[in-house]
């Protein structure tokens, strides 16, 4: 029997590819580039099934192409506000993620930026590499402490939960959390969570407040002017989840007006695109989307997406339906 032909549609780890070809007919987009919506068209034209990661884009437009040969979409990430969910259902089209994997390297970046913010790590690490640094002082890039401040956590679902953790039991951090519904079960353990039943509630109390929801329509621009205006004067604002979460210009004049201290992005609003004027702010931290990216979790990953395509080849229950 001919193997099922399957469409990378960006590079994978190494020991992932192998498998993947040893089971499959696999095309690796081998430069790695951006791929167009005409090369997506094609993708779902020619193939059984296509892998897209988390930076692509599966609009209505893209999906709705004729004579589509592809049946599932087994998506390289745990997000997937990039597939246009509604227009895979209606054209058929299986779309499973890759959950679970990367709960603690996400909460570790969010951790990363959330010191970094505090502690002015960015702003000093330029400062030293532009050659400006003219020795040690006591009044000298004075900053914020993390231990013992209040963390507050808006979305509380496994990321949230692994960073309370590590806020909570490395640095002594209060623990607050918000989360819109009691539909998503938690547990939580000995973090000492204390919920808010309003976004501005939790904004008002927090030193530092950290985004955990997932990306979509009801939380686009979740983060705006009005609400940042109940943040702190000292308070930071750290986005791991997805950039449009975050009103990008509302956060610009915040942070320009130094009506908060900083914030710590890992993602953003049409990314990789970032205003200018973000990157000229010396009081935000900026990573490019590197929540996921240890070598392990990136495998794991992808060994999920793998599973997905084994069961739905083999006609078993897939292990992470989206659709
Ligand atoms: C995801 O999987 O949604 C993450 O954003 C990738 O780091």
């Amino acid at each position: 029997m001919s193997k099922a032909k399957v469409f990378i549609t960006r590079r994978w780890p190494e020991s992932v590819e192998k498998k993947l070809q040893e089971r499959y007919d696999v095309t690796l987009n081998t430069d790695d580039h951006p791929l167009s919506a005409d090369e997506f068209k094609a993708a779902l034209q020619n193939y059984d099934a296509v892998c897209p990661a988390v930076c692509d884009s599966l609009p209505a437009e893209v999906l709705k192409v004729s004579n589509k040969r592809c049946k599932i979409l087994a998506n390289f990430g745990v997000g997937y506000n990039h597939i246009d969910i509604a227009t895979a259902k209606a054209e058929n089209l299986i779309v499973t993620n890759t959950p679970g994997v990367l709960t603690h390297s996400t909460a570790d970046i969010a951790m990363t930026l959330l010191l970094m913010s505090a502690r002015r790590g960015a702003e000093g690490d330029r400062l030293v590499r532009a050659k400006q640094w003219n020795g040690w002082c006591p009044t000298h890039m004075l900053s914020s402490n993390v231990t013992g401040a209040t963390l507050g956590i808006i979305g509380f679902g496994r990321i949230a939960q692994a960073m309370a953790h590590k806020a909570h039991h490395g640095f002594d951090m209060n623990i607050l959390y918000y989360k819109p519904s009691d539909a998503d079960e938690y547990v939580i353990d000995d973090l000492h969570a204390t919920r808010c039943y309003s976004i501005e509630e939790l904004m008002r109390k927090s030193d530092f407040v950290s985004l955990h929801c997932p990306g979509n329509a009801e939380t686009h621009h979740l983060i705006n002017a009005e609400r940042l205006k109940h943040m702190k004067t000292g308070a930071h604002l750290i986005n791991t989840a997805r950039g449009d979460v975050v009103d990008t210009q509302a956060l610009i004049t915040a942070l320009k007006n130094k009506q908060i201290a900083g914030a710590g992005l890992d993602v953003y609003e049409g990314e990789p695109n970032i205003p200018n004027e973000l990157l000229t702010l010396n009081n935000v931290s900026l990573l490019p989307h590197l929540g996921s990216a240890t070598l392990s979790t990136r495998t794991a990953m992808g060994e999920k997406a793998l599973l997905n395509l084994d069961a739905f080849f083999l006609g078993k229950p897939l292990p992470n339906p989206v659709t």
